[in-house]
């Protein structure tokens, strides 16, 4: 079968469509379509690239946070539902994206114990906007600002965010130069790419956001899926989800997923480490097989059959249930996002490692480049 890989750009400038009709557009033919919506930040209107494959997989991301906005993908009877949590209208993440759906998360996903670290003999403050540490890059992360972006074909259908994160924002050192990919393929795979160049040594820990439902976003808790992570250690958490500094094995404890076991299965039981995280708020240490991209995740939704699967080269994994979910927000087609309507499987390297000497190095120095991969795969079961 021939696949038409054309790229088809539309921009909608003068008469920019609200990210609503966006959303309800009909669904574009293989490749990358661009819609330029009425929704400003700083000035200039966020655009949305929506990727479509030959199989009809669709995903829309946009350029305020590099979030991803929708996700459609068929059930084992082929029906088309949409996977991830989010807005139907991009202004909504302006006012409340506290959950951080669908985002890019920089310059260090999850938490910095104290907010501060030390590097080179001096001391950085970081902004604590998590109790008394610092949390997913700060006040104003990678999460809530507008990225350059651009249509890409090669590999699929394709985006690309650029930026550059000034020297001291959010208190971190160095002027840093960021690129994420987005790229789709016929094979349901997304590939997210990273890469970053600093004019001075820096932390860096960059992942990705979304919140998944494999039932269809807002329809019911995600208890029943059933989740593998390919990891023999976790990294146990204080109160305050700061690393203690251990590898402890997931052996005999609810934080063993080494075969497919329900999420809902073991959440409410009375592990302090389940009791520090309302539930699964953990890093695991990737059992890594493979030297390029090594097996993370693997989880299937029974009910419906669609799996998604993680691969990587990072050595962590952030797994979370979606615990601070309340019911507080009202997300895409009215849908109401309770406790545990989403799970988040977050490729990183471990969190505090800036303060933690035993964890894999998170430091990018001058000259060299930060490069991290992620494939996401879909399918049925
Ligand atoms: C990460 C953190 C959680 C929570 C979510 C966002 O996964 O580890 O504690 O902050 O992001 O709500």
């Amino acid at each position: 079968m021939r696949i038409p890989i054309a790229l088809a750009i539309s921009a909608t400038l003068a008469l920019a469509a609200s990210g609503e009709q966006a959303q309800k557009a009909p669904p574009a033919r293989a490749g990358v379509t661009r819609t330029v919506t009425s929704t400003l930040v700083d000035g200039k209107p966020i655009e949305v690239y929506t990727l479509t494959n030959a199989a009809g997989v669709q995903i829309k991301a946009m350029s305020y946070g590099g979030i991803i906005t929708s996700w459609r993908v068929p059930d084992r009877q082929g029906r088309f539902a949409d996977i991830v949590l989010g807005y139907d209208d991009p202004a909504a993440y302006l006012k409340n994206n506290s959950p951080y759906f669908g985002a890019i998360i920089g310059r260090y996903g999850n938490r910095i114990g104290k907010a501060r670290f030390s590097l080179d003999g001096r001391e950085y403050p970081l902004a604590a906007n998590d109790g008394a540490n610092h949390l997913h890059g700060g006040r104003r992360g990678f999460d809530k600002v507008l990225w350059d972006a651009q249509a890409v074909r090669a590999g699929g259908a394709g985006v690309v965010f650029t930026r550059t994160s000034p020297d001291g924002e959010e208190g971190y050192p160095g002027s840093l130069k960021v690129r994420v990919t987005y790229t789709l393929s016929n094979k349901n795979e997304l590939t997210v790419a990273y890469e970053a160049t600093t004019d001075k040594a820096t932390p860096v820990n960059l992942t990705q956001h979304t919140y998944f439902n494999l039932a269809g976003q807002g329809t019911a808790d995600i208890l029943a899926h059933e989740l593998r992570i390919n990891a023999d250690r976790y990294t146990p958490v204080d109160a305050t989800l700061i690393p203690t500094g251990q590898l402890a094995p997931v052996d005999k404890t609810p934080f063993d997923f080494r075969k497919p076991t329900a999420i809902g299965a073991r959440i409410k039981g009375e592990d302090p480490q389940l009791q520090f995280g309302r539930g699964y708020d953990h890093n695991w240490v990737l059992s890594r097989s493979e030297s390029e991209l090594s097996l993370a995740a693997d989880v299937i939704e029974p009910k419906s059959g669609r799996t998604l699967q993680v691969r990587t080269t990072e050595p962590g994994l952030q797994f979370y249930s979606g615990n601070f979910l309340d019911g507080t927000i009202t997300g895409k087609a009215g849908r109401i996002y309770r406790q545990r309507y989403g799970f988040c499987l977050e490729t990183q390297h471990f969190p505090d490692s800036p303060n933690q000497p035993t964890f894999p190095s998170t430091i990018l120095r001058p000259g060299a480049t930060y490069r991290s991969r992620t494939v996401f795969v879909t399918g049925t079961r």
